[in-house]
């Protein structure tokens, strides 16, 4: 009994140290870290305070296609052309799976 709530502390404490939204869709797991990178202009989660368009609630095959754009220079852009060419396919295909997984969750 004692080892089971010991542990239960654990892994919840775990998870707030760790930061990691608890209800974040396995899929969405691999892009977080690429992600962080983009939540400084874009917001946390990609809920932009300002300006700056926000990512949440995108589309992952919207953020994907934009992000191409960008890179190609097919779409203008004054700081995102650059940013993207940064990322291979994969690591784009990656963070879009991180924004638009966390459209699962409900939004505060
Ligand atoms: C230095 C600030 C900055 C960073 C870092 C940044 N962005 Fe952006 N992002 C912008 C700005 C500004 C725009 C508007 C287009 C432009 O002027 O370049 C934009 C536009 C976008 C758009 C188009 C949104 C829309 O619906 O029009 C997407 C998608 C996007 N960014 C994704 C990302 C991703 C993914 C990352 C991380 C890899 C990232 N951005 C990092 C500033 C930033």
């Amino acid at each position: 009994m004692r080892i089971k709530s010991l542990l239960c502390t654990l892994a919840i404490l775990t998870a707030i140290i760790a930061g990691v939204p608890m209800s974040l869709h396995p899929a969405g797991k691999e892009g977080l870290l690429l992600s962080l990178s983009c939540t400084s202009c874009h917001g946390t989660y990609g809920l932009s305070p300002g300006a700056i368009p926000t990512l949440y609630g995108k589309s992952r095959k919207y953020l994907i296609k934009t992000l191409i754009e960008f890179r190609n220079g097919d779409r203008d852009s004054t700081i995102m052309e650059r940013i993207a060419k940064g990322y291979t396919e994969n690591d784009i295909r990656l963070i879009a799976n991180y924004f638009s997984s966390l459209t699962k969750k409900k939004k505060k």
